[in-house]
C-alpha cells in the first residue's frame, strides 16, 4: 500500500511512526509533503520516508492520501489536490472538516474522515472513523489498517458521531491530563514528593481504566468496591460531588461538542 501524507506535523509523524512500527508500510511506500523544511528534515532523518514540499508530488501514485494539516489549511490543500484519481482514497484527520467539504473541495467521491487522539503518538490512540458509502471494501480495509496502526479504531456509519468523538476521545486526553496534574498537585499539597505523587496517580489512572475494561463491571460498581462505610474514599467523593464534578464534566463535553459542530458548519 502506497501512502501519501499532506502535512507531516505532530499527527502526520505519529501516523508514519506507527505505520512503520506495525509493518503496515515500508519507508519506500510513504511520501510526505510539508511546507516546513524542519519537519521534512525530521521525517527524512528519523524514518527514511520520501519527502517533498510539493503536495501533488506526495500524492502521486498513492493508494491512500492522508490529509494531516490544520483545519484552517484544509480548504487550500483540497483545491490543490483537485483532479486526483477516483481510485485514490483520501483519509482526513482534520478536525471539523466534514465529508461534504472534503468531497466538494476535492471533487472526489471516496473519502474517509477520522478523529484520532493524542495517544496515537505512542501507538495507543483511539480513532473513530467513517467513510463515504461508495467506498470499496479494499479501501475500507486499507483505512482500517492505517488507523489500527495507531491503536484502537472504531468505524461508525454516521458522520454525526465524529463531532461527538472529537469532544469525548479527541479532547479527552486534555481533560485527563488536567486531572492527573491536579491530583499530583494534591499529593504535593499533603506533603508527598512530586515525582512520587505523579507516579502514583498515573499508575492509578491506567489501572482504573483497565479495571473497567477487564472486569466488565459498571464504573459505579467499581467505585462502590473502593468506598467503605465511613471511610476515606467517601470523604473525598463527598467533596467531588458537592463541587459538581459530574455536571462539570458533562458541561465540558457539551461545550467541546458544540465547538466541534460549529467548526464543521463553517
Ligand atoms: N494533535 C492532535 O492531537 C490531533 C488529534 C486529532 C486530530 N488532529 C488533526 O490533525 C491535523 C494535524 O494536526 P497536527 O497537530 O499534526 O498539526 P501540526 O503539527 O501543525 O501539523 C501540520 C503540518 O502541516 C504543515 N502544513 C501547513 N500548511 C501546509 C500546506 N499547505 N501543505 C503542506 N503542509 C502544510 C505544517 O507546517 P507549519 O507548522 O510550518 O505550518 C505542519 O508541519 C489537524 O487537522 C488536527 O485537527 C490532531
Amino acid at each position: 500500500m502506497r501512502i501519501g501524507f499532506v502535512g507531516g506535523g505532530t499527527m502526520g509523524e505519529a501516523m508514519v511512526k506507527s505505520l512503520l512500527a506495525k509493518g503496515v508500510a515500508k519507508p519506500v511506500d510513504i511520501s510526505v509533503s510539508d511546507i516546513s523544511p524542519a519537519r521534512r528534515d525530521v521525517l527524512k532523518e528519523s524514518y527514511g520516508v520520501q519527502i517533498t514540499d510539493d503536495n501533488r508530488e506526495a500524492t502521486k501514485g498513492a493508494d491512500v492520501i492522508v490529509l494531516a494539516v490544520k483545519p484552517q489549511e484544509a480548504g487550500k490543500v483540497l483545491s490543490e489536490l483537485r483532479g486526483i484519481s477516483q481510485k485514490q482514497m483520501v483519509l482526513s484527520i482534520a478536525a471539523g472538516v466534514t465529508m461534504d467539504s472534503l468531497k466538494q473541495g476535492l471533487g472526489h467521491d471516496y473519502v474517509v474522515r477520522a478523529m484520532p487522539n493524542m495517544p496515537a503518538q505512542i501507538g495507543e490512540g483511539m480513532t473513530v472513523w467513517t467513510a463515504t458509502p461508495g467506498i470499496m471494501q479494499k479501501q475500507r480495509e486499507m483505512a482500517q489498517a492505517i488507523l489500527a496502526a495507531m491503536g484502537e479504531e472504531m468505524y461508525v456509519d454516521s458522520e454525526k458521531y465524529i463531532d461527538m468523538a472529537t469532544a469525548l476521545s479527541g479532547s479527552g486526553p486534555a481533560y485527563l491530563f488536567l486531572i492527573i496534574e491536579a491530583l499530583t498537585d494534591a499529593g504535593v499539597h499533603i506533603g508527598m514528593p512530586r515525582p512520587m505523587a505523579e507516579r502514583l496517580i498515573v499508575e492509578t489512572m491506567i489501572s482504573s481504566a483497565r479495571s473497567v475494561k477487564v472486569m466488565g463491571k459498571h464504573p459505579a460498581e467499581l467505585k462502590n468496591m473502593v468506598t467503605s462505610p465511613g471511610g476515606t474514599s467517601t470523604e473525598g467523593l463527598l467533596q467531588l460531588e458537592s463541587g459538581g464534578l459530574r455536571s462539570l464534566l458533562l458541561k465540558a463535553v457539551i461545550a467541546a461538542y458544540n465547538k466541534a459542530s460549529s467548526l464543521g458548519a463553517k
